[in-house]
C-alpha cells in the first residue's frame, strides 16, 4: 500500500473539513424550516384546538448521495456548482390530514419575510401521469453563521396521509423492480392513486361538515 505524503494528507483533511461545513449548512437549513413548521403547528393546536400537521420529517443527503445525483444530472463535481445545481440536498416532508391544510401551511410558511421561494411544483392540482400527488416548494432560508448569514436551499414536500401512503408504496415498487415493473402492478398503482385522491376529497368534505356543525344547545334536566 502506498503512503500518502504529508501534502496529500493535509489536502485531504482540508477537503474533508470543507465537505463537512458544506453539509452542516443544510442541516441548519432544515432545522430552521422544521422550527418554523413546529411553531405553526403548536400555535394552531393552542389557538384552534386543532393540529393541521400530522408529521414533519427532515433529511440531509449523504455525501455519497449528493455526488451520485450530481454525476447523474451532469453537475460539475465542485461544491459551488453542486450548491446551485442541486435543490434537494436538504429535504423536509410535511404530512397533513387534509388537502386544505396543505395549502394553508404552504401559504403560512412561504409568506414569512425571511423565506425566499424559488420554485413551486403543485402536483396536487396537476398530478403526475403515474398519479403522484404532492406540493413541492424549493425555498431559501437564512442561517446565521459566525461569518454572517447564508441562504440555504431546502426542498419542502407537502402531502396528505393518503398521498404519502401511495408515494411510499410506489417508491418501494420501483425500487424493487427497477424499471421492470409488471403492467398489472402499474395498473394497480394507478387504481390506488385514484382511490387515494377520492379518499382525500371525501375526508375534506366530512371534515368541513364536522367543523361547521353547531350542536343544538343541550338542556339541563328534563
Ligand atoms: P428529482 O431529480 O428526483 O429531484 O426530480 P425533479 O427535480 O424533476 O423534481 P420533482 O419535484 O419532480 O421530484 C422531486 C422529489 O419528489 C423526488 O426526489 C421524490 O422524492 C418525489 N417524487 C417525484 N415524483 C415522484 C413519483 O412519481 N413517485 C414518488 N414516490 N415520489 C416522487
Ligand atoms: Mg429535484
Amino acid at each position: 500500500m502506498e503512503h500518502a505524503d504529508s501534502g496529500t494528507l493535509s489536502d485531504l483533511t482540508a477537503l474533508r473539513d470543507q465537505v463537512s461545513k458544506f453539509l452542516m449548512r443544510y442541516r441548519f437549513g432544515v432545522a430552521e424550516v422544521e422550527t418554523k413548521l413546529n411553531i405553526l403547528r403548536e400555535e394552531f393546536s393552542l389557538v384552534d384546538g386543532y393540529n393541521p400537521i400530522e408529521s414533519i420529517s427532515v433529511r440531509v443527503k449523504t455525501l455519497e448521495s449528493v455526488l451520485e445525483k450530481a454525476a447523474r444530472k451532469g453537475v460539475e463535481l465542485d461544491l459551488d456548482a453542486i450548491k446551485s445545481g442541486l435543490s434537494d440536498i436538504a429535504g423536509v416532508r410535511v404530512i397533513c390530514s387534509f388537502v386544505s391544510d396543505v395549502y394553508r401551511i404552504v401559504e403560512l410558511l412561504t409568506s414569512q419575510d425571511d423565506i425566499t421561494v424559488l420554485e413551486v411544483k403543485d402536483y396536487i392540482a396537476n398530478p403526475k401521469p403515474n398519479g403522484y400527488r404532492s406540493l413541492h416548494v424549493i425555498l431559501e432560508v437564512p442561517v446565521f453563521l459566525s461569518g454572517g448569514p447564508e441562504q440555504v436551499r431546502v426542498e419542502v414536500q407537502f402531502r396528505t396521509i393518503a398521498m404519502d401512503f401511495w408515494a411510499s408504496l410506489e417508491h418501494k415498487t420501483y425500487y424493487k423492480y427497477d424499471t421492470q415493473v409488471p403492467q398489472h402492478l402499474i395498473d394497480g398503482l394507478t387504481e390506488a392513486a385514484d382511490a387515494a385522491s377520492h379518499l382525500d376529497e371525501t375526508m375534506e368534505r366530512l371534515h368541513h361538515e364536522v367543523r361547521d356543525y353547531a350542536p343544538p344547545e343541550r338542556t339541563i334536566g328534563v
